[in-house]
């Protein structure tokens, strides 16, 4: 099952967690997202079971241009709030599942916790048992019985972090709107300083802008540096195959993915960033470069 090195270490963990292999794949540097070139001549090679499909920093991968594996699931941590010609992400028109996480960075939140989206009625069946600890009603053997076909875990959301995540729904399309004006507004502002700019959306797609990975030149002296200034800057990511537990030698170099990665630095983005903060970080920036 493949997925993209260059993604936080839970897209590769999922797949390990079902005891399938990941095959970590190298990124398009113009998109940041997994190489669909890559992946489609491994798909003609050894046809895989699975892809984990990443919206990196939020812009949508083109999974119309995929040849589709047995599995297709989208890990849309980054995305929730992104569009694609098809609708939003998270309505699975090219995908079996889509995968969303409410970690208090994103861009909404339940405290902790997530939800996965799917068309399919058997795989959401099989979802609401697998986080209720394999549990299948059986009301025809009576009102209190019910079965186990296959374990599964407590990954239920508390009502109160649904009360949380049901009152934050409503406030996406906002939330969404002043990430994209932030990002405008980065974009207008580092013009002028030698860095690189994340790519933005395309005709025809809306960018979530969970991330603004930027490319500086000698990255962690200039992460120190705004540290020490007080501003969270924060590096997404290390490629996952160079973390230990997916080190191996068929994942030895995937050079783009690495390049990219030793510059990247993430400027803060969250809809509470007031301007005048967000010209501080700038200006902070041009003083640490
Ligand atoms: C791309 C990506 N996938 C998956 C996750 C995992 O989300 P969670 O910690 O809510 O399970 C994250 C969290 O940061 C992420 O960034």
């Amino acid at each position: 099952v493949a997925t993209s090195t260059l993604s936080f270490v839970a897209s590769a963990n999922c797949i390990r967690h079902v005891g399938a292999e990941p095959v970590l794949l190298d990124i398009d540097p113009t998109t940041r997202n997994l190489n669909i070139e890559a992946f489609n001549a491994l798909m003609d090679d050894q046809p895989l079971t699975g892809l984990v499909a990443v919206h990196f920093a939020g812009l949508p991968i083109d999974l119309t241009k995929i040849k589709r594996p047995r599995i297709l699931i989208e890990d849309a941590a980054h995305a929730l709030g992104a569009r694609t010609a098809f609708g939003p992400i998270g309505n699975c028109a090219n995908s079996d599942m889509c995968c969303f996480s409410f970690h208090p960075v994103k861009a909404i939140t339940t405290g902790e916790g997530g939800a996965v989206t799917t068309n399919s009625a058997v795989l959401a069946e099989a979802l609401r048992r697998f986080r209720n600890h394999g549990i299948r009603p059986t009301p025809e053997l009576g009102g209190w019985a019910y079965d186990v076909v296959a374990p599964g875990w407590n990954y239920r959301l508390t009502d109160i972090q649904a009360a949380l995540g049901t009152r934050q729904l409503s406030k996406l399309g906002s939330f969404i709107k002043r990430r994209n004006e932030l990002a405008a507004r980065y974009a207008e502002r580092l013009r002028e300083l030698p860095v690189g700019l994340p790519p933005s959306a395309p005709e025809g797609l809306h960018h979530a802008w969970h991330l603004y990975p930027i490319e500086v030149p000698d990255r962690n002296r200039v992460y120190n540096a705004m540290r020490s200034a007080g501003i969270g800057v924060q590096v997404h990511y290390m490629p996952i195959h160079l973390m230990s537990a997916y080190r191996d030698s068929e994942h030895a170099s995937l050079p783009a993915a690495e390049l990219l990665s030793s510059s990247l630095l993430s400027l803060p983005l969250f809809p509470g960033l007031s301007d005048r903060i967000q010209d501080r970080v700038v200006e902070d920036l041009s003083r640490s470069l």
